[in-house]
């Protein structure tokens, strides 16, 4: 009669040593040196998927548009380039801010209707002397943008900055600061 193995009936003894195989050994070695190489080859393709989503917005998102000296109490209409960055599509679109100068300081208000987004101009209608006029529908707005038919919001303002040499830069647009 064959010996029982001598851990058979003793679970805390001591555990028999199993040996790798050979085949093992190859297939842990070979998969472990395909991850390294699939990890190394996927880290940069993960790296630029998400490059856009990295980069922060600095001082310049700010753009150059006009003089001080050059502003007045009554809007004037100013075009600029702005550059923007769509994941990895670069582009320039032209933008354009009615500005004026007053006791407040400087206001840069964007022309897009609150109403359905068309573009609103400054006396533009006999009807709605000193006011922004939206052709489409009708809207109209004081000089600071206070909505007084049609739209429900007042006219969203650019981000202004002085420059030390006089100069006015526009940023991101964001809600009216002076009305509501
Ligand atoms: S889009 Fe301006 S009034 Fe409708």
């Amino acid at each position: 009669m064959s010996k029982p193995h001598e851990n058979e009936h003793n679970p805390h003894g001591p555990t028999a040593r199993k040996e790798m195989s050979r085949r093992q050994f190859l297939s842990y070695t070979l998969g472990g040196a395909s991850a390294f190489m699939i990890g190394g080859a996927a880290l940069p393709m993960v790296r630029f998927a998400v490059d856009p989503l990295l980069q922060k917005k600095t001082d310049s998102d700010y753009v150059k548009v006009v003089e001080v000296s050059k502003l007045t109490a009554e809007p004037q209409e100013f075009n600029f380039e702005v550059l923007q960055v769509d994941g990895w599509y670069e582009s320039k679109p032209t933008m354009t801010a009615w500005i004026c100068k007053d006791e407040k300081g400087i206001l840069a208000l964007s022309p897009t209707c609150k109403h359905l987004g068309c573009t609103v101009s400054w006396n533009n209608n006999e009807k709605f002397k000193d006011q922004y006029f939206c052709p489409c529908h009708g809207a109209h707005y004081t000089k600071e943008g206070k909505q007084l038919a049609v739209a429900r919001a007042p006219l969203d303002e650019y981000k202004v900055k002085v420059s030390e040499d006089g100069f006015v830069y526009l940023g991101s647009k964001q809600s009216n600061t002076r009305v509501q």
